[in-house]
């Protein structure tokens, strides 16, 4: 395995039609074989184009409108509905997987998930799958343990999870679906969901159903710690740089500044350690050297994205005010690059980048008057955990004054 961390060699690897991400081993026809993240060319273009109707032609505002706005908002307004004197205190963490799950289950179609109480039990459901699903080191060195207590009990709770949540909710797509065949219900008043999608076969390998269940559980997978540690990362990276501008709190107003906060901490804090390709052939890297066929690359996006030759001297620091690069993003390899860009990159972005999931929830919690809960919570060194992976904290509590963002108070506060 060969660690690649310049921008132009992992963008290089990213674009390279000569690798594979069918890289998988023992222990992958549990969770990721035959997923959209395990396909290779043709087959990866079908299953793409087949997923892409749910977040195409502002699919993806859709969702946000019906399952984002309403969870998000009803949340805060009961919170502070409550709120005392001091206003009320909220755990981020919690707060942000609770909706992030919510929106999840919505797109994979699990109807039992949409439900507060039935995206909790979904994501604590989740959490012990997680824990046991080996990692892609561990499938591809075929170093995984099948008699690991952590292993079976992630299996259990993946079977529970199709039982509970995925068999009802794609039985009662599968009778929609014969009905609208017969005739007997319009296909617009069809549910707009992956489970819909897979009870219509639109790409054959939908005829196997455990590929759905791989294909609906990868979906909520990727959705929601990426979403909420993002949410999470943004909101300590505002207060610090709060705390070095004291007196810019009235730019937290205006969405577009919000946007380049979120960009930024995007850019700097990448959701997983790095992502694996493994080469067809000899690749060529701008770096000079070469990456050998049959070698697989660990693209380090966080380290890539914070490569001083694209984005300045100042690459490792927080800097929202810094120039957009020519034909770069401003969250640079946040999402990916080629044609295994992440799938949900318009719901968190949105079409303007002002009305994506991340903006919205940080937006929402400003618009709140959120504050560090204390100097524990408070926004600590940043420094050593910008530019590389890191799990970020368990759980995150800050304050909600009900009262909007000023210079003044939020100056006072943050210099304590
Ligand atoms: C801040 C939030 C997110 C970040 C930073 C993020 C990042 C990424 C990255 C870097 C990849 C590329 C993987 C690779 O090249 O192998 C990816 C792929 C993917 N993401 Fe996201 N993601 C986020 C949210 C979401 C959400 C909300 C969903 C679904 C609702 C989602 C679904 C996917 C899927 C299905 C893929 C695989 C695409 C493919 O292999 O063709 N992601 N994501």
């Amino acid at each position: 395995m060969v660690d690649l961390t310049r921008f132009d060699d992992v963008t290089t690897v990213w674009r390279c039609p000569h690798t594979s991400v069918q890289i998988g081993g023992k222990g992958d026809e549990h969770y990721h074989l035959g997923t959209v993240i395990r396909l290779d060319g043709e087959e990866h273009a079908r299953r793409r184009k087949a997923l892409g109707v749910l977040l195409a032609r502002r699919g993806h505002a859709v969702f946000r409108a019906k399952w984002l706005y309403p969870t998000a908002d009803a949340a805060l307004d009961r919170l502070l509905a409550e709120a005392g004197p001091d206003g009320a205190e909220i755990e981020v963490v919690t707060w942000g997987r609770r909706i992030s799950q919510q929106l999840a289950a919505a797109v994979a179609g699990y109807d039992a998930g949409t439900t507060p109480d039935g995206a909790s039990k979904l994501f604590e459901m989740s959490q012990v799958m997680i824990a046991g699903r080996p990692s892609v080191l561990k499938v591809i060195s075929g170093g995984i343990d099948e008699t690991d207590p952590a292993h079976v009990a992630g299996l259990e709770a993946k079977q529970a999870i199709i039982e509970m949540f995925h068999k009802p909710a794609l039985l009662r797509r599968e009778v929609l679906a014969r009905r609208a065949e017969a005739g007997e219900i319009d296909a617009t008043d069809l549910p707009m969901d992956f489970l819909m999608l897979a009870a219509q076969k639109i790409d054959p390998a939908w005829n196997d159903p455990t590929q759905v269940e791989r294909d609906a559980l990868l979906l909520m997978g990727a959705a929601v710690h990426t979403t909420t540690n993002s949410l999470v990362w943004a909101l300590q990276e505002i207060f610090a740089w709060l705390k070095r501008n004291p007196g810019r709190a009235d730019d937290l107003l205006n969405e577009n500044f919000v946007l380049r906060l979120a960009q930024e901490s995007l850019r700097l804090h990448p959701v997983v350690p790095g992502l694996s390709r493994l080469a067809m052939e000899n690749i060529d890297l701008p770096s000079g050297g070469v990456l050998p066929e049959g070698t697989v690359a660990m693209l380090r996006s966080g380290e890539a994205s914070a490569d001083p030759a694209i984005f300045g001297d100042d690459a490792g620091e927080f800097n929202p005010d810094r120039p957009s690069p020519k034909k770069i993003s401003r969250f640079g390899l946040a999402f990916g690059q080629g044609t295994h860009m992440c799938w949900g990159m318009p719901l968190v972005i949105g079409s303007g980048g002002i009305d994506g999931t991340l903006v919205y929830l940080l937006k929402k919690l400003l618009d709140a008057g959120v504050r560090p809960l204390d100097e524990k919570n408070a926004a600590f060194d940043l420094d050593g955990a910008r530019g590389r992976h890191e799990f970020g904290r368990p759980e995150y509590r800050v304050r909600l004054t009900g009262k909007p963002v000023t210079s003044a108070e939020l100056a006072t506060e943050l210099s304590h």
